[in-house]
């Protein structure tokens, strides 16, 4: 099921009227904290796009590490948490709320982080691949989404094998956009009170 912007307004300010919290767990993506710090580990920061950057977990999360961060998305209510999460963090976050499958950024980028996007297919592949053109030379990208094998083996997510994402995906839109791919592989989340854990997929890929 894909959802529109109003409908992410509403789920944001929901969670934030019921309880004052976010609709996403606070902080960054373990294993995506964890790739950018290995993979990333000898990398000056420079400039940043978190796309659909919701509330801005992994924006606020860079922009402490020095990230120069441009924060797109097409929530506003979700890129008002996301500018209030860094307010909160003291550090500066840019926000852009556009649609990004029409939004380009000025310039390439040292970064293209996007986490859990998931777009009917005959979107997700055409913008995983502007993403990956969006990459300065040098540059990097860190995809991070739903893997299709959760339908049968994970927990959560949405459940419509046309908007998962998996390796062969991501691999073929950095590889198509010229980057060279690090890695591509599924990683699993433990997700509360559930019996089987998620399954995501990561791809960190550069620019050589
Ligand atoms: C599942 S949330 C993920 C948020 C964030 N990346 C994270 O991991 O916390 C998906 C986000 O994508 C945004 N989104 C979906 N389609 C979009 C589009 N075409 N343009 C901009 N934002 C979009 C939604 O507003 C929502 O904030």
């Amino acid at each position: 099921m894909s959802r529109n912007p109003q409908e992410w307004d509403d789920r944001y300010a929901a969670a934030a009227a019921e309880c004052g919290g976010t609709v996403w767990t606070p902080g960054p993506n373990r294993a995506l904290a964890a790739a950018v710090e290995q993979e990333l580990a000898d990398v000056v920061p420079g400039t940043c796009v978190d796309v659909a950057a919701g509330e801005g977990r992994h924006a606020v999360w860079l922009a402490a590490r020095g990230w120069r961060v441009q924060a797109v998305d097409y929530s506003r209510v979700g890129l008002d948490r996301a500018r209030e999460a860094a307010a909160g963090a003291g550090v500066d976050v840019q926000t852009v709320c556009a649609d990004v499958t029409e939004w380009d950024p000025a310039e390439p980028v040292d970064l293209v982080v996007c986490a859990f996007l998931h777009l009917p297919s005959v979107t997700t592949r055409p913008l995983l691949h502007r993403l990956g053109t969006w990459v300065a030379p040098s540059g990097w990208l860190v995809l991070l989404g739903h893997d299709a094998a959760n339908l049968l083996h994970g927990t959560g997510g949405p459940q419509d094998a046309d908007v998962l994402w998996d390796t062969d995906l991501l691999r073929e839109a950095a590889a198509g956009a010229g980057l060279e791919v690090l890695r591509a592989d599924q990683v699993r989340r433990e997700v509360t009170n559930a019996e089987r854990a998620a399954i995501d997929v990561l791809l960190v890929a550069r620019r050589n």
